[in-house]
């Protein structure tokens, strides 16, 4: 992964004081750009907000624990083969993930952070794609 793992916890962190505001705009972000992803979701997504979240959080705390990180993802590319999520989905996921962090990190943003997560969010999404694959075939 050539991401500098610092940088992932410190701009994480920057946006946390953000609280719920962050992952309003996440959500507002992917459906306004992506709407054929809307119905996947259900129509109240208060919960599943602090989900998504929580387990972002729990994925950033465990980014050097590589046996954990892969059974976490794993576990979550197989549920969501059963939400519906396609691989083509992901792409457009991490892009409302990069933007909405870039919109509440501030002067913590920067193109090594930038290049971080998406090298982060590369290896989540494949994982995630490989699990939910073996799934579905
Ligand atoms: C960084 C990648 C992602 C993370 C961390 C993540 C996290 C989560 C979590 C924690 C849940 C709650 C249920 C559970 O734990 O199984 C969830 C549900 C869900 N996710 Fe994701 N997700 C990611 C990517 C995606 C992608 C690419 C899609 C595709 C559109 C997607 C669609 C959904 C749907 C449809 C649900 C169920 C929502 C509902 O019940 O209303 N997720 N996600």
């Amino acid at each position: 992964m050539t991401a500098d793992l610092s940088l992932i916890r410190s701009s994480f962190t920057a946006v946390q004081p953000h609280g719920t505001q962050v992952t309003e705009y996440f959500y507002e972000h992917l459906f306004a750009n992506n709407p054929q992803v809307r119905p996947l979701f259900a129509t109240h997504l208060d919960e599943q907000r602090d989900r998504l979240w929580a387990a972002l959080g729990a994925l950033v705390s465990n980014l050097e624990n590589t046996e954990t990180l892969t059974s976490m993802l794993q576990n979550l590319g197989r549920r969501h083969a059963g939400y519906g999520a396609l691989a083509e989905h992901y792409p457009a996921v991490g892009a409302s993930l990069i933007a909405t962090l870039q919109h509440y990190a501030g002067d913590a943003w920067t193109p090594a952070v930038e290049e971080s997560w998406t090298a982060v969010y590369g290896v989540i999404s494949s994982t995630m794609v490989a699990a939910g694959d073996s799934v579905s075939s």
